[in-house]
């Protein structure tokens, strides 16, 4: 189970974290990816944007190579039950750990005008997402693991509480490899939907724009290639590995080691390797996002799956709880 808040563009991060992962677990596991529209309520102050968004994110799932026919892909608000068992969780979930989620602290700093108790029980919700269905396996980025381990903490809280097994623990997914956090070109931080633009490759982002962003990225030189290789230099060779064959990647590395690496040639290679990875999954998601009629296919069907699961955790919940009275 998983799910990416359509406030903006998706990006490298997104694909990277999520997308590329949902892709290969379609075929091997039962599945439920979601548009976190309800999410994306604590942050936005209007919602004329949201229609596009939720549309974009959904044509992007699926030119990613996401197949609607294997797996659930739906919008939270479809899913009433979310809100059911979000509420159930409230009660498990205490104020003093809730106000020192770092995610909290950050979007406090970053909307002090609008710290609405949704934004406090974020965390909450997604917990309510993921044991929804009972899911234990959680395709994020890294930026997402410390969600995760409220998710788990609310599962085992549950099952204690009330003295059944309804929840297993859930943990953040990647086959077993480290989880993904894409750095952004201007060598601090990570790619972002919003922060910083010009640093951040976003999948519709078009051919000349890639090229340009890449272009203007942050390198400086390096007297010693002995010495710890400085982030900005580090993160164009983590792009480089995302999209360019490991040959390049090793040209690349010999070159840097000897201390004959031109820059401006590994920019042009990360350039042509990111158009070339991204130009299709664009024009693809291009022509789903307008498709009106197969969207809301899409939406209902992943609607109806996503419901069918949700009941059965539903009720689970309500007799663990007590809440059935006859
Ligand atoms: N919090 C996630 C993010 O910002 C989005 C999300 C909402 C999510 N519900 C989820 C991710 C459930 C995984 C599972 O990226």
């Amino acid at each position: 189970m998983s799910g990416i808040r359509p406030t903006g563009f998706l990006h490298l991060g997104n694909y990277f974290g999520a997308l590329r992962n949902y892709v290969r677990m379609q075929d091997a596991y039962t599945c439920y990816f979601m548009v976190a529209d309800l999410h994306a309520l604590t942050t936005l102050d209007e919602t004329k944007e949201l229609k596009q968004h939720v549309r974009r994110v959904l044509a992007e799932n699926i030119a990613s190579g996401l197949d609607p026919d294997k797996v659930a892909l739906y919008c939270q608000s479809h899913v009433p039950e979310t809100a059911e068992l979000y509420l159930f969780l409230n009660m498990l979930a205490y104020k003093g750990e809730l106000e020192k989620t770092p995610t909290f602290k950050d979007k406090v700093r970053l909307q002090p005008n609008n710290v609405n108790a949704g934004l406090l029980t974020y965390p909450v919700l997604m917990a309510a997402d993921i044991l929804l269905h009972r899911a234990t396996l959680v395709p994020v980025g890294k930026d997402q693991e410390q969600h995760l381990e409220i998710a788990r903490d609310f599962a085992g809280r549950f099952n204690t509480r009330y003295g059944r097994d309804v929840f297993p623990a859930p943990f953040a997914f990647n086959f077993g490899e480290q989880l993904v956090k894409v750095p952004s070109l201007d060598g601090a931080g990570k790619m972002s939907k919003s922060e910083n633009q010009m640093a951040t490759i976003y999948l519709a982002d078009d051919d000349e724009t890639i090229r340009k962003k890449i272009k203007k990225a942050k390198t400086e030189s390096v007297a010693d290639p002995t010495a710890p290789m400085p982030a900005s230099i580090e993160n164009l060779f983590q792009l480089l590995q995302l999209v360019c064959t490991s040959d390049v990647v090793s040209k690349f590395r010999a070159d840097y080691e000897a201390g004959a690496i031109r820059y401006g040639d590994m920019k042009n290679e990360l350039a042509e390797g990111m158009v070339a990875f991204i130009s299709p999954i664009r024009e693809k998601a291009g022509q789903i996002q307008h498709d009106e009629s197969y969207l809301k296919k899409v939406m209902e069907q992943g609607a109806a799956k996503a419901r069918a699961s949700a009941a059965v955790t539903i009720e689970l919940a309500k007799e663990a709880i007590g809440l059935i009275y006859c």
